[in-house]
């Protein structure tokens, strides 16, 4: 039930509220709590390719895009992402044909135990779409957003540069 004091809202505890979002060009109703936050949501409605890891906005593992930029989705409220339009790693292939960026990390060997892949994939489509001619140095910095544990920046970093020629052709 919601409870309305003088102009604050709240709901009691356990409530669940509707939000509708565009997630990978679908219109869906997902059901949460106002306090869960898009990362916990989305992985309840089976959408669990996006990755939890440090949950306070350091590692990036939970990266998705937001109205096509990426967002920590573990700082982001589900309820803030009313009719957004929400992008997960689910939503990169096109049936069986990986997008070019996930067939970069696998022909490239760009992840072992692939924890932070999601993430990154996401984090990497999100600054190609923003700057399809980035150079590489811009391309590595803003791929710092990022940890990975055990593939180290390299090799991620070169995958997403060339995932950006095939799809772009060279960058600046
Ligand atoms: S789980 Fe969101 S930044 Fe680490
Ligand atoms: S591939 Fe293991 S943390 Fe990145």
């Amino acid at each position: 039930m919601e409870t309305e004091v003088g102009n604050k809202r709240w709901h009691e505890p356990g409530e669940q509220v509707e939000v509708a979002v565009w997630l990978n060009g679908e219109q869906v109703v997902l059901a949460t709590e106002p306090r869960k936050t898009l990362a916990d949501t989305i992985r309840a409605a089976g959408y669990t390719g996006t990755h939890l890891g440090c949950e306070h906005g350091v590692c990036g593992s939970c990266t998705v895009l937001v109205d096509g930029r990426p967002v920590r989705s573990c700082l982001m409220l589900a309820v803030q992402a009313e009719g957004r339009r929400v992008e997960t790693v689910e939503g990169l292939a096109l049936g069986e044909q990986l997008h070019p960026i996930q067939r970069a990390f696998h022909e490239g060997g760009a992840l072992q135990c692939g924890f932070c892949t999601p993430g990154f994939l996401m984090l990497a489509t999100g600054v190609l779409r923003e700057d399809p001619h980035a150079g590489a140095d811009k391309v590595c910095e803003r791929l710092t957003a990022n940890v990975c544990r055990c593939t180290g920046g390299v090799p991620i970093t070169q995958a997403v540069l060339a995932a950006q020629r095939e799809m772009y052709g060279a960058g600046e």
